[in-house]
């Protein structure tokens, strides 16, 4: 989508949202997350609004509005995890760490995120610690992982 907006000199300008997305990228491969500095400056750089990227930005799951914590949750809710109790692993999880998907624990111990599929289905409900992958996960079994953290 290309936007017409006017720079200081009162020359036109075209914004390309095309190049949104890459530097929203790329900002979070180098920073781990979107800081409210850097839509400022992406809102500076493309002459659009912070609410502008903002509101682009937010529409992606992919994109992290929060430092990530030590340790990164994903929790998978693909279809076999979802008929196994993914949904409630996930409301545990919530009610654990006291926050949502996308979100970081105030001690910056977790970060949590929902995922679509973590590719071993048969192990239904998965989710996944860093590179730990934990199956058949259930309410009890999850305090032990979780406390195996701290
Ligand atoms: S649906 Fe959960 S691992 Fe595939």
């Amino acid at each position: 989508m290309t936007k017409q907006n006017q720079s200081e000199s009162g020359l036109q300008v075209y914004v390309d949202h095309g190049d949104l997305i890459p530097m929203l990228q790329q900002i979070q491969e180098q920073n781990g997350y979107i800081s409210s500095d850097s839509i400022q400056e992406v809102a500076q750089t493309l002459r659009i609004s912070e609410n502008e990227v903002y509101g682009v930005a937010s529409f992606y799951a992919q994109f992290r509005f929060q430092a990530p914590g030590r340790h990164s949750i994903k929790i998978c809710l693909g279809t076999a995890c979802h008929v196994k109790g993914g949904e409630k692993l996930l409301e545990s999880l919530q009610r654990e760490l006291n926050i949502n998907p996308g979100e970081t624990t105030a001690d910056g111990l977790f970060d949590l995120q929902r995922v679509a599929c973590l590719g071993c289905c048969a192990l239904a409900p998965v989710m996944q610690i860093d590179d730990q992958i934990y199956g058949r996960v259930t309410n009890t079994r999850l305090k032990r992982i979780l406390e195996s953290y701290a």
